[in-house]
């Protein structure tokens, strides 16, 4: 995501990111559209879509 360092904090308040990028590691979850936890690797983009860094 262009701009974003970060995606979500681990349990420890890490800053963690993107690592795989095909629906493996979970590590890119975000809040789509009021869902949350969802692989934004695995999101097809839209106009109108709401993504959300879960921090
Ligand atoms: S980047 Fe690994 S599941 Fe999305």
């Amino acid at each position: 995501m262009r701009g974003v360092g970060a995606t979500r904090r681990s349990v420890d308040g890490e800053p963690r990111a993107a690592l795989c990028g095909m629906g493996v590691c979970h590590e890119c979850r975000v809040k789509v559209d009021g869902r949350a936890h969802v692989l934004g690797c695995q999101t097809l983009c839209r106009d109108g879509l709401s993504v959300e860094t879960m921090r």
